[in-house]
């Protein structure tokens, strides 16, 4: 089985995690994130290459520029989620599936939280395991990408 190539990407404010807001977003980095994925990837079948910006044109730059290199994108867009046509355009642009992440439970949050403008095109949400919610991501991507291959294969028999 091939390995699966995941861009994963992180939106505004989350090179800040280990110190903002904990009881939201816990007490580990972004790197100790990345770190934990890494951990995981070769036995979940991907590689990762990642991206951090507070900037939305270049998180929008950077999916244009590296949709060749992926199979697939593990996303927790932060404020952006809830604001960003730009960034969903890009995604859906990119015709590459993705899962929307986030370390807390935006839906026990204030209400600007709950509405997503990702979620609707991502291939599922998982939201409020802290660091985990991108391992359950990772896990559930894969699995995604694989069955989609396997359904390919069948087709084409
Ligand atoms: C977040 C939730 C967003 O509402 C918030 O703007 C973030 C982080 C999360 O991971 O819980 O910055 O995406």
């Amino acid at each position: 089985m091939s390995l699966k190539r995941i861009g994963v990407l992180n939106g505004p404010n989350l090179n800040l995690l280990g110190r903002r807001e904990p009881r939201h977003y816990g007490t580990q980095t972004l790197a100790e994130i990345e770190a934990l994925l890494l951990a995981r990837a070769g036995a979940a079948g991907a590689t990762l290459i990642f991206f951090q910006s507070n900037d939305e044109g270049e998180i929008v730059d950077w999916v244009q520029a590296n949709t060749d290199r992926v199979d697939a994108w593990l996303v927790n867009a932060a404020a952006l989620t809830h604001t960003s046509v730009a960034l969903r355009d890009a995604l859906a642009g990119s015709a590459r599936p993705f899962v929307e992440v986030h370390l807390s439970n935006v839906f026990a949050r204030e209400p600007f939280r709950h509405t997503s403008l990702l979620s609707d095109l991502a291939v599922g949400v998982i939201a409020g395991f802290r660091s985990s919610s991108y391992l359950f991501g990772l896990e559930a991507l894969v699995e995604h990408l694989g069955a989609r291959g396997e359904a390919g294969a069948d087709e084409a028999e």
